[in-house]
Order: C-alpha cells, then sequence, then structure tokens
C-alpha cells in the first residue's frame, strides 16, 4: 500500500510518499524560514499562502518519481494541531485529490508524527517507551503503551522549549528560528560562571515551565549590560545547560514512574546535539536506550506523517464524514489501532 503524505501545520510544506510494505519513502521539503524571518516569527498568513503555491508542484514532482497518480492507495494530511489557515490548505489538498482518485483520506495528529518519527531509522524502539516531545508548540512526556495508547505524563504550563529557545535567542538578537542558532552561540564557550534556574525540578510530578527561564536571561542582561560577545555566548551556554538539565530529570523520573527502559526523543529540539548527549549520558547509566530520529526527521516533514497515516490507514483506518481541522488536539483523544 503506498500513501501519499501531506504536513502543513506551521511553516514547513512537507511532502511524502510511503510504501507501508516495503517502508521505500519519497519526500519533499519546503521552509519557510526565509519568508518568516524578518517578522522574527511564523506569520500565519503568509504561511497558508506559501503552502498554497507550494503543496502542489511538489505533489506532482512527487507523484512523478513515484510512477504517477494511479501508484497511489490513499492519502493522509495533518489535521492538527497547528495553525488553523495551514492545517486547512493541506487538509483540502487531501480530501480533493482523494475524492478526485477515489481513494480513502486520513487526517493525522502531528504529535503522533513526531513521536512515531523513530520508526523510520534502521534502529526502531519497541514499545512500551516513554517520549519526549520537544518542539515549537510542545512541550510533553508521554506513556506510549502502543500506536495510539498515549497517556500524558507531563506537559509544559506555558512556553514549549522550543519557544523558549526561540525567545531567549531573539532577545540575544538571533534570528528566527532561534533554536539552532542559540545551540550555536552556546557552543563558542565551554564553561560559565552564570547559574540560571532549573525550573519545577524540585517538585514531584512531570510537568515544566520554561518561560522564566526567559525571563532569568532577559534580566541577566541587563545586568551585564552592554553586553561582550562572551557574556553573551555565556548567556546563551547557560540558558542551554538549564534547559537540557531540567529535560534530563524528567525524563529520568518519568522512565523510573513508568518503569520502561526506553526513552524516544522527537521534535525540533530533539536536534540539540547536548540534549542528545546528556539522555545518551543518563541512558547508559540507567542502562536503558534512547532513540532519536534521523536529524532531517526532527523538525516538520511529510515522512513522519506518511508513516503515522500509513500505519493507521493499513489497520483499515480512515475518516468518513470529516470536513474541520483541528488546531488544538490532544493525543489522548486519539483512537487506538484495532
Ligand atoms: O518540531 P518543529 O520543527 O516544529 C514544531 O512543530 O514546532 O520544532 C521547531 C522548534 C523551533 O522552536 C526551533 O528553534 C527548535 O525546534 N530547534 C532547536 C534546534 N533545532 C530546532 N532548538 C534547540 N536546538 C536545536 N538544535
Ligand atoms: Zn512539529
Amino acid at each position: 500500500m503506498k500513501v501519499l503524505g501531506i504536513e502543513s501545520s506551521c511553516d514547513e510544506t512537507g511532502i511524502a510518499v510511503l510504501d507501508v510494505d516495503t517502508g521505500e519513502m519519497h519526500q519533499r521539503l519546503y521552509s519557510q524560514i526565509e519568508r518568516h524571518r524578518e517578522y522574527g516569527g511564523v506569520v500565519p498568513e503568509l504561511a497558508s499562502r506559501d503552502h498554497v503555491v507550494k503543496a502542489a508542484p511538489m505533489i506532482e514532482e512527487i507523484l512523478q518519481e513515484v510512477g504517477g497518480v494511479k501508484q497511489i492507495d490513499g492519502v493522509v494530511y495533518t489535521r492538527g494541531p497547528g495553525l488553523m489557515g495551514a492545517l486547512m490548505v493541506g487538509a483540502c489538498i487531501a480530501r480533493g485529490l482523494a475524492w478526485a482518485l477515489d481513494k480513502p483520506v486520513l487526517g493525522v495528529h502531528h504529535m503522533e508524527g513526531h513521536l512515531l518519527a523513530p520508526m523510520l531509522s534502521e534502529q526502531k524502539p519497541e514499545f512500551p517507551f516513554v517520549a519526549l516531545l520537544v518542539s515549537g508548540g510542545h512541550t510533553m512526556l508521554v506513556d506510549v503503551q502502543a500506536m495510539g495508547c498515549y497517556k500524558i505524563l507531563g506537559e509544559s504550563l506555558d512556553d514549549a522549549v522550543g519557544e523558549a529557545f526561540d525567545k531567549t535567542a531573539k532577545l540575544l538578537g538571533l534570528p528566527y528560528p532561534g533554536g539552532p542558532e542559540l545551540a550555536a552561540l552556546a557552543s563558542t564557550v565551554s564553561s560559565t560562571e552564570l547559574k540560571f534556574p532549573r525550573p519545577m525540578v524540585d517538585r514531584p510530578g512531570l510537568d515544566f515551565s520554561f518561560s522564566g527561564l526567559k525571563t532569568f536571561a532577559l534580566n541577566t542582561m541587563h545586568k551585564y549590560s552592554p553586553l561582550s560577545e562572551q557574556s553573551r555566548a555565556e548567556i546563551a551556554f547557560a540558558f542551554e545547560q538549564a534547559v537540557v538539565d531540567t529535560l534530563q530529570i524528567k525524563c529520568q523520573r518519568a522512565l523510573k514512574q513508568t518503569g520502561y527502559c526506553r526513552l524516544v526523543v522527537a521534535g525540533g529540539v530533539g536536534a540539540n546535539q547536548r540534549l542528545r548527549q546528556r539522555l545518551q549520558q543518563m541512558s547508559k547509566k540507567l542502562d536503558a536506550q534512547v532513540y532519536f530520529p534521523a536529524l532531517e526527521y526532527c523538525t516538520d516533514n511529510g515522512a513522519m506523517i506518511a508513516y503515522a497515516g500509513g500505519m493507521r490507514m493499513s489497520a483499515g483506518l480512515f475518516d468518513i464524514n470529516v470536513s474541520d481541522v483541528l488546531p488544538r488536539w490532544s493525543l489522548e483523544d486519539l483512537p487506538g489501532l484495532p
């Protein structure tokens, strides 16, 4: 079975065709980052318009690559969560195409796509596992018992971790999206006397709070103003250390609470090298295993949507009479696989 996957929840247009039986994947990715950079963040209306322009030619190109539209047995797309207008573009294209081809269509949960992205690697995690989802819009720890059986163990009470990276980077004068820029600046130093807090680690539970770290960074910047290059780098370093420590402490707690020995890290911030190193060290100490998606599958892409949707569709799930998108949608509301 071959499915066409369409991702358009935010500022990346991702198109993929997955052969569910062989695992063969074809994909295209277009990032709108340059378009949004001058505004310092994603402008929803511009995002929708760009998806309208880019999605159809990308689909045409990929269909040619796989031997034409007749090869497609179903269409899957991101139904939510995400930006309403951007989601609607992908949904309309997917439903229109499926209707014209008389093939099934299925709306996919964006975060399920992220948390199953490590399944696209050679070394796949077995169920059950703890998933740490860290993106621009979400920070959560999830108990993944099986595909579709998700229990949220903890989440951010305010800013998502990627959002905290982006906002702090902006304060430091770095361009959007700030996460990788801040990480690059932090890597120019190897220590600092600056001590940032580790939010909520001394409280029980698995929730997070990152907005205070951004304020702490701002106050530190005022204290050392005017900032030298060295001070900017040390603030970035101290911020990144605080985030990585906090995430590691909560991951360790989640593994202990569930009794699981596998941790899956997914979402854009999963590309962060310092986080990867720290979680690898932790897993060695705990005799657990940590799985990361390939770097190209950490940030938004069509392949993860084709995978999550393809698995659901090959289990017989598809949408009937669905005409909305779900900008807010909990992972816990997803049906399990039959
Ligand atoms: O998953 P994603 O592509 O989009 C959402 O669904 O939100 O994640 C994007 C987020 C951005 O906030 C970006 O700054 C962050 O991931 N990010 C990073 C790194 N690469 C991307 N944050 C820290 N370090 C990185 N290397
Ligand atoms: Zn995402």
